[in-house]
Formats: structure tokens, sequence, C-alpha cells
């Protein structure tokens, strides 16, 4: 195998791994969404610059293999498995992320009823093809992830920024989340409530 396709896969394969901490992080929050949220959201928006990268070191292999380029072709595609669930996991992790940005920017009073149920729907697919996805993948990330390649600086410097790029995001964009948190606050409903009985 030439040196660049080694390099991808090892990418691909690290950047999966920070994905894989960060979606179970993510999982717990959902767990317990009304006391996570604020983790929720900002787990959130931190995963977008990695899956970025992700969908970037992928569709950089997917365009090399179609448009004839030896290496990548003498690689040979995925397995076809995982080719055919690719469009789905892409569309439905797009979905997935667009659509909680769109809840972060609409906020729970205006009319985000369609929004959030496309994010719940988009969890749904996501979860199932994510599955799928990371079981098949899983057995060979150990070996890519410690091989003792050429490069390895630069790799982890990639994976490096576009964590520290999400850390950014989400630390730019949290406080568009303060309305959801104080959202539906049983303390917050009752105080409310007594001082409308009290006027
Ligand atoms: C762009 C990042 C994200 C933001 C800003 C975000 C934001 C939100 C918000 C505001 C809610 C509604 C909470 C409420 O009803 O009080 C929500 C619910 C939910 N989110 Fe996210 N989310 C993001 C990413 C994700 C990801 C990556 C997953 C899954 C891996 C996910 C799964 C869910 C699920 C399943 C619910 C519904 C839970 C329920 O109502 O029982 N979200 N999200």
């Amino acid at each position: 195998m030439e040196l660049g396709t080694v390099r991808n896969e090892r990418l691909t394969a690290t950047n999966g791994v920070v994905l894989i901490v960060l979606l179970l992080i993510e999982g717990v929050t959902i767990l317990f969404l009304r006391p996570l949220l604020p983790v929720h959201i900002f787990v959130g928006m931190l995963l977008i610059p990695p899956v970025v990268l992700k969908l970037a070191t992928t569709g950089y292999r997917m365009l090399r293999y179609y448009t004839g380029h030896a290496a990548y072709v003498d690689r040979g595609p995925p397995h076809i498995l995982m080719r055919a669930l690719a469009p789905l996991l892409v569309v439905a992790t797009v979905s997935l992320l667009s659509t909680g940005v769109g809840l972060l920017v609409l906020g729970p009073h205006s009319g985000h009823g369609i929004v959030l149920g496309l994010h719940k729907l988009s969890f749904i697919v996501f979860l199932a093809v994510a599955s799928v996805h990371v079981l098949a993948y899983l057995p060979r990330v150990p070996r890519l992830v410690l091989a003792r390649a050429g490069a390895a600086r630069r790799l982890l410097a990639l994976v490096g920024a576009s964590i520290a790029a999400g850390v950014v995001l989400a630390g730019a964009t949290y406080s568009l989340a303060g309305p959801w948190l104080h959202h539906h606050e049983p303390d917050g409903d009752d105080h409310a409530a007594a001082q409308t009985l009290l006027s």
C-alpha cells in the first residue's frame, strides 16, 4: 500500500476513536437529558469538527478511488455492506447535528416541535447504522491507531486541532443554550405559580 492511503486510514481510525468517546458521553447525556442538557449541548457542538474531519478523510478516499488514483484503486473499496450503509450514515449524522444546531438556535419557546421530532428520528436511524459501522470497523482500530508509522505527529496534530476547534465552537455558541437550560425547571415553575397565586 502506498503511504498516502496508509496515512488516510490511520487518520480515519484515530479520529474514529475520538468520535466513539464523544458519542459515548453524548449517549449518557440522553439517558439523563434534563440534568445533563448542558453537557449534551456542549459535547454535541464539540462533535461537529471531528465529524467534518471524518467526512473529509473518508470522502477523500472515495474521491481518489472513483477518479482512478492507483494507490486507492489497489487498496480497493470498503466492504459492500459498509458502502451500502455509508450514504444513510452520512445523511443521519448530518441531520442529527444540523437539527441539534436548529434546536439551539430556535430555543425552547418557538415552534421547535418538528425540529425536535427530526432530531429524535435522525438519532434512531443514526444509532442503528452507526452501531453496525462501529462494530464492523472496531477490530482493526487498535492496529491502525497504535502503528508506529511516519508522520504520527502530524496526524495527532490534525486530530487535536479538530478537537480544539470543537471546544472553541462549543464554547462560542454555549450562550445560546441558556433558554433551554432555564426551560421548565420545576423550582422555577413552582415559584412562578406561587407568585401568580399571591398576586
Ligand atoms: C449539534 C449538537 C446538538 C445539540 C445542540 C443538541 C441539542 C438538543 C436539545 C436542545 C434537545 C432537547 C432537549 C429538551 O427537550 O429539553 C435534544 C434532545 C435530544 N438529542 Fe440532541 N443535540 C445535539 C446533538 C445530538 C447528538 C449527537 C445526539 C445523539 C448521539 C443527540 C440525541 C438527542 C436525543 C435522542 C434527544 C431527545 C431525547 C428525549 O427527548 O428523550 N443530540 N438535543
